[in-house]
């Protein structure tokens, strides 16, 4: 298997003493290839590298899983060049009933960063590095459940189905997402019918599954097993009734390496 090595620089519970916060950042490292995936809300992502003693100006790229702040909320402390998806800009709201509206637009000054930076917009399944696929958008073809209250507008009249979300396919076999506001099976779906050689065998990364119903678990369970994907590395929006439910691996360290 060719050599992989995910550093978790942020998220929600990242391993002491390092800065967690609600969002997620990490480091690629596969074979030669070195990329930030996601940046996470602040500056936190770049002072837990910092810390790792990663030398930052040496990774020339990053790629964004999709517009909300708690994915690209940092990524105006890193100079390089980006790929996502087209729209990743959009205004946007999430409505939690009872909960005031909230906004969750990338911020002016990263977006900003971005119109001065090189961006690569991928609209399809497309190879960015040797071995690396990027989903492009994700449709929801699948009836899969991906419920969610984002919107558009912050009227609430324009649902935001986050059409600007893709993952990462890993030509080893390693599927890593940032959010999965599309779901998992349309994700995997997608990936079976555009590169159907590689064996998904393990995900990495947040499956928001925080607010799913018992139903919705059971199913995504079952879709993982008769495809047998048995490695998951779960965290960010995943909630922690999902990741006990899914037989997560336990981090212990904020790293994860296959080789
Ligand atoms: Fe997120
Ligand atoms: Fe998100």
């Amino acid at each position: 298997m060719k050599k992989l090595k995910i550093t978790i620089l942020t998220e929600n519970e990242v391993c002491a003493p390092l800065k967690a916060e609600h969002g997620l950042s990490m480091l690629v490292e596969y074979e030669k290839i070195r990329f930030i995936f996601d940046f996470g809300m602040s500056a936190a992502w770049k002072e837990n590298a910092d810390f790792l003693q990663i030398n930052i100006s040496d990774i020339k790229y990053a790629f964004l899983s999709h517009g909300h702040n708690d994915h690209t909320g940092g990524l105006k402390f890193f100079n390089g060049e980006f790929f996502c998806a087209p729209g990743i800009d959009k205004q946007r709201y999430s409505h939690h009933p009872g909960k005031p509206i909230r906004n969750l637009s990338m911020p002016d000054e990263c977006k900003q960063v971005l119109k001065n930076s090189k961006v690569n917009y991928i609209d399809r399944f497309t190879e960015i590095f040797p071995g690396v696929f990027c989903t492009g958008p994700i449709p929801r073809i699948t009836n899969e459940d991906c419920g969610g209250p984002f919107f558009l507008d912050d009227a609430k009249t324009i649902p935001d189905l986050i059409s600007d979300e893709s993952a990462l396919l890993f030509d080893n076999g390693v599927l890593l997402h940032g959010c999965c506001h599309s779901g998992i099976i349309n994700t995997i779906e997608l990936c079976k019918k555009y590169a159907p050689n590689i064996k998904i065998h393990t995900i990495i990364g947040g499956l928001h599954l925080l607010h799913a119903s018992d139903e919705r678990l059971e199913k995504t369970k079952n879709y993982l097993q008769s495809n047998n994907i048995n490695s998951l590395y779960l965290m960010h929006c995943t909630g922690q009734n999902a990741i006990s439910y899914l037989n997560a691996k336990t981090l212990t360290e904020n790293f994860i390496t296959m080789s």
